[in-house]
């Protein structure tokens, strides 16, 4: 059974003029990036993402500031914060997920393997259920 919850450790590359982390694909990020997109000026009471994908594996990294991530595989559910620059959140296959508490000044880098496409989103969290109890019957 996968982790429900997976951080990576990242790199970092530090001297007298400050900190530098390279994020590559199939080396310290698990997959081939095809898409990078951050998120910023949030509202803390306004959560987002309330979605799966079916094929889109994703790296979230908190850049700056902080936020909390609920992660749900159908079966265990578990809120972490991302608070650190130095390290990413994986987001798999088929994990609901739920962004909130955001700090005023978090920037939200999301890494992506495959290109934006509406068809892999799951917005349904009764559909997203009932495929995940669908899956574990087979
Ligand atoms: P949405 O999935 O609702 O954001 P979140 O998961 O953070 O709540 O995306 C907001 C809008 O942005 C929606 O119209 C789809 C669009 N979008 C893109 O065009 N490209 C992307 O890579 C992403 C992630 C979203």
């Amino acid at each position: 059974m996968k982790k429900l919850i997976e951080w990576i450790d990242f790199p970092v590359i530090s001297d007298e003029r400050g900190n530098l982390i390279a994020l590559e694909g199939m080396k310290n990020i698990p997959f081939e990036m095809k898409r990078v997109y951050y998120l910023f000026g949030m509202q803390p009471n306004i959560p987002r993402g309330f979605h799966a994908h079916k094929a889109i594996v994703q790296c979230a990294v908190c850049v700056k500031g902080s936020c909390d991530i609920l992660i749900d595989n159908g079966t265990e559910k578990q809120i972490v914060t991302l608070d650190s620059p130095v390290k990413g959140l994986l987001i798999d296959v088929m994990q609901w997920h739920e962004m909130s508490n955001f700090s005023q000044d978090c920037v939200l880098m999301v890494l992506a393997s495959k290109h934006y496409d509406e068809s892999d989103y799951i917005r349904s969290y009764d559909v997203f259920m009932d495929i995940v109890k669908g899956e574990s019957l087979e």
